[in-house]
Parts: C-alpha cells; structure tokens; sequence
C-alpha cells in the first residue's frame, strides 16, 4: 500500500496537491481539517468546541484528532493506501499513527514536505479569505497557524527523517509544476 503524509506549513498547498494526488493514485484523502470543519458544518459538539480553537490557529487535542484519524481508518479498511494531509501535527500524533497503521500490518511509505517561503504562504491564505472567507484566514490568525506550526509541528519532519522517509519539494511554482515534484517523489 502506498501511505503518504502531505507535511508543510498553512497554505502550502497541501489540500491542493491532495486532490491531485488522489486522482492520479486513487489513495483515501484523510484531512483532520476537512474532518473538523465537516463536524462544524454538522454543528456537533466536538465541530463547535475545535472552531473555537482553529479560529485562534492552536490545535486542537491530539487524543481528539488521533481518535478521528482511528475511526476514518477502521471504517476505510478497502482503501489501496492514504493520503493523510495536516495529520500528524505533533510527534504524539505521528508515534499514534505508526502504531495504529502497525496493528493494521501498515506504515508509513513516505513524508513529503511541502518547502514554501512564508511571505508566499501569508499571500495565498489572505488571498483565500478574501475570496472565501474560512475564519482562519486573517492576517493575526494566519501568523499564529505559522507560528504554531513551527513549534509544534515541524519536529514531526525530524520524526520521518528518523526513518529515512522525509522527502523535501520545492512549493513554490504553479501547481502543475509541484505536482510534477511530487509525482518524481512518489514514483521513485
Ligand atoms: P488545516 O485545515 O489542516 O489547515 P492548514 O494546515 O492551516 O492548511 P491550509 O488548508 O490552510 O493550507 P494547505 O497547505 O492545505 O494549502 P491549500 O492547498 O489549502 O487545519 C486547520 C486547523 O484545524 C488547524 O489550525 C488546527 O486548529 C486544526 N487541526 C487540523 N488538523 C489538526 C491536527 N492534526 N491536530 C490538531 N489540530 C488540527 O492552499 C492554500 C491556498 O493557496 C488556496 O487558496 C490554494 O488555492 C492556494 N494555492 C495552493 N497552491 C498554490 C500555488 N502553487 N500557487 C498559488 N496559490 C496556491
């Protein structure tokens, strides 16, 4: 099975490069962003409290998103691989993912990281707020997702190259051209 994490900064076309991958490999795109927005969309509990704390650009718990991860995993078990896009964000979350994929006789195939200059990534998420209006895309927001993803998340890159499965690609270029980088990526 070819199980890949998507990894990279807000806005550095991760959900973008999803939907393009998926179609080219028919993987199961697993976005806990998407996930927690449906469960907002779906006025849940668990939907209203994560707003609360995506609109300030934290995170929300890993026990919370690792649980989602578990369920989307039991209830998908057909799938030929997945995409998994903004998970994990922490060491915690990726350590949980080894171990769940592990009881299923799965890992991990490849990380690939996004490398995206972050004057770039503040333009398209402002870009994206005007036009669609997500609510953490604001300028104090969109700062501290960067920041939050500094701290919190980059380790999990370190994490991958642990194990030799860290892949770096330039993200800057239209989407084409990264889609390009990716394909060079996953079919080597
Ligand atoms: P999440 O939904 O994962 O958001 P994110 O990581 O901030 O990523 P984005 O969706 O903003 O960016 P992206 O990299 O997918 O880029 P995209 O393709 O959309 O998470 C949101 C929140 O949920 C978190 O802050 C947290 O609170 C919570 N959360 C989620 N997962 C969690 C977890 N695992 N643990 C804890 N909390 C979690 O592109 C962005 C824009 O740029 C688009 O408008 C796109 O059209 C444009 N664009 C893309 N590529 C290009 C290009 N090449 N050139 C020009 N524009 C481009």
């Amino acid at each position: 099975m070819l199980n890949l994490v998507l990894f990279g900064p807000p806005g550095s076309g991760k959900g973008t490069q999803s939907e393009k991958i998926i179609n080219k490999y028919e993987l199961l795109h697993l976005s806990t962003g998407d996930i927690l927005r449906g469960e907002l969309a779906d006025k849940t509990e668990l939907g209203i409290q994560a707003s609360k704390i995506m609109a300030s650009g934290e995170l929300v718990s890993d026990e919370i998103v690792i649980g989602m991860i578990k369920n989307k995993l039991l209830a998908n078990q057909d799938a030929k691989g997945y995409i998994f896009d903004g998970f994990p964000r922490t060491v915690a979350q990726a350590q949980a993912l080894d171990d769940l994929l592990a009881s299923f006789n799965q890992e991990i195939t490849s990380l690939i990281s996004l490398v995206v200059e972050k004057n770039e990534l503040v333009q398209r998420l402002l870009k994206r707020g005007q036009e669609m209006g997500r609510a953490d895309d604001n300028l104090e927001t969109i700062e501290n997702r960067i920041a939050v993803y500094e701290k919190q998340t980059s380790p999990v890159a370190k994490y991958y190259e642990n194990q030799s499965k860290y892949n770096p690609v330039e993200g800057m270029g239209t989407v084409d051209e990264i889609f390009k980088r990716i394909e060079s990526v996953i079919d080597k």
